[in-house]
């Protein structure tokens, strides 16, 4: 990693401000979301740390707001000896876990700024996860090389190619592999991104897939973009590719857990689900 960008902290505040943005929803293609995407992550890095870097854990593995762990979940299973790559890795906490586990966990994000602080944990905790600049869409890897592949809200609701995306993962997978991820729970996109009683009132229609955006306002310029699909839409994404769904898990939120992030809060999550943890089987 380069020397020439600001120091990585664990609470480096002193990034400059996130530009004003407007929001939109409208039709985006892969190009312009990762166009936007990777900047954008890129800006947000060390806030993300800052904010999340406890609750997530240097080595601990999250799949969403709610706590619910892999430990826990048991959704990706037995990483020991296992070759297991991480897509939309960010820090790598969840591949520094896969580590402590005894398995070979390998991060890609399409983040630099991400991955070095990943590279600063790493240093800081001893478990070294060894990590890819890159796109889950064009994954620079050979055919059938990991036995597992995995993504706590990594990069799936942020590419607009789904489908390249899951045939990626069955590619780099080898026969039998074990693919396990995290997204927005996508009954969540008919409600507004409030983590208040706001975010509690539907208001627009749930297979509606016209994309998140942020537009900047002094540019004009994509800024930032999710995608939505239904759970129809995965069951037929994954199932196309050959993935077999074995779990479908809706994490409650637990009593006494008092954490808001961004949508997620235990007003809303008392109520209904804001994560989805979907695992499957190749073959
Ligand atoms: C919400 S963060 C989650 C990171 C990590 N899994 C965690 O739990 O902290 C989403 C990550 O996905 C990455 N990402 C977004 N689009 C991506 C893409 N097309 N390919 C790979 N990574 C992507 C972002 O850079 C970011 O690090």
């Amino acid at each position: 990693m380069s020397d020439q960008l600001p120091p990585v902290t664990p609470d480096s505040r002193d990034h400059p401000p996130l530009p004003p943005v407007r929001v939109e929803r409208r039709a985006v293609d892969e190009a312009e979301s990762r166009a936007a995407n990777g900047p954008d992550w890129d800006r947000y890095a060390d806030d993300y740390q800052a904010t999340h870097g406890e609750f997530l854990g240097d080595a601990g593995f999250v799949w969403g707001p709610e706590g619910l762990t892999e430990a826990e979940a048991g959704v990706l299973g037995d990483v020991r000896d296992k070759d297991v790559l991480e897509v939309g890795s960010g820090a790598g906490q969840c591949s520094r876990w896969v580590r402590s586990r005894g398995g070979r966990g390998v991060g890609l994000d399409l983040s630099y700024r991400q991955l070095q602080h990943s590279r600063r944990l790493d240093e800081s905790t001893g478990l070294w996860v060894p990590s890819v600049l890159g796109t889950a869409t064009a994954l620079p890897f050979r055919a059938a090389s990991f036995d597992a592949v995995f993504s706590s809200f990594g990069a799936l609701q942020f590419v607009a190619d789904l489908g390249e995306a899951v045939g990626e993962v069955a590619r780099v997978l080898r026969p039998g592999g074990r693919f396990a991820f995290s997204i927005t729970h996508p009954t969540r996109w008919m409600f507004p991104d409030d983590p208040g009683t706001d975010g509690l009132v539907a208001s627009q229609s749930y297979w509606d897939r016209t994309p998140y955006v942020e537009v900047d306002e002094s540019t004009g310029a994509v800024s930032y973009v999710e995608h939505h699909r239904t759970l129809g839409d995965w069951v037929g994404i994954l199932a196309g590719h050959g993935f077999r769904i074995t779990d479908l898990l809706e994490p409650e939120w637990p009593e006494g857990h008092e954490r808001v992030w961004g949508g997620w809060s235990g007003v809303r999550g008392r109520i209904g689900p804001g994560t989805a943890v979907i695992g499957c089987d190749l073959g």
